[in-house]
């Protein structure tokens, strides 16, 4: 959000069937951790959106980024067989979820 704007952070309890987790690539059904980040910055088109979890891709000025922060995200969520969702639109704002099996939240709880 270059020019200021609204950052929330949201957090629910969500229980998905199996069309819902179809998109993720390894999570099961089941009860899940959401976290959800939303800014009202300002956003993204369809074609970048396609490939913001590509590894190295960014649109930031060269030195400034390493487009290495959504696919590590990517990887390490799919890892602990969550899921990531992405709603954007140019000029309103971005939303990523954050899916966790609810089991993996409550083993890393200390
Ligand atoms: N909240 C957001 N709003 C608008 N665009 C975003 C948002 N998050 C990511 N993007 C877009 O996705 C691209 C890739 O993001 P990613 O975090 O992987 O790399 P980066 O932010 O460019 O680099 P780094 O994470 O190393 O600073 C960004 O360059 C930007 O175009
Ligand atoms: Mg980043």
């Amino acid at each position: 959000m270059p020019d200021g704007g609204t950052l929330m952070v949201e957090t629910s309890r969500e229980n998905l069937n199996s069309q819902q987790v179809a998109s993720f690539e390894r999570a099961n059904p089941g009860t899940f951790v959401r976290l959800s980040i939303l800014d009202t910055g300002h956003g993204m088109s369809p074609d970048i959106q396609k490939r913001i979890f590509e590894p190295f891709f960014t649109t930031k000025p060269i030195g400034r980024g390493t487009g290495l922060g959504l696919s590590t995200a990517f990887a390490d969520i799919t890892h602990m067989s969550g899921g990531l969702e992405v709603e954007s639109e140019v000029g309103k704002g971005t939303a990523f979820h954050i899916y966790l099996p609810i089991e993996a939240a409550r083993q890393s709880t200390p």
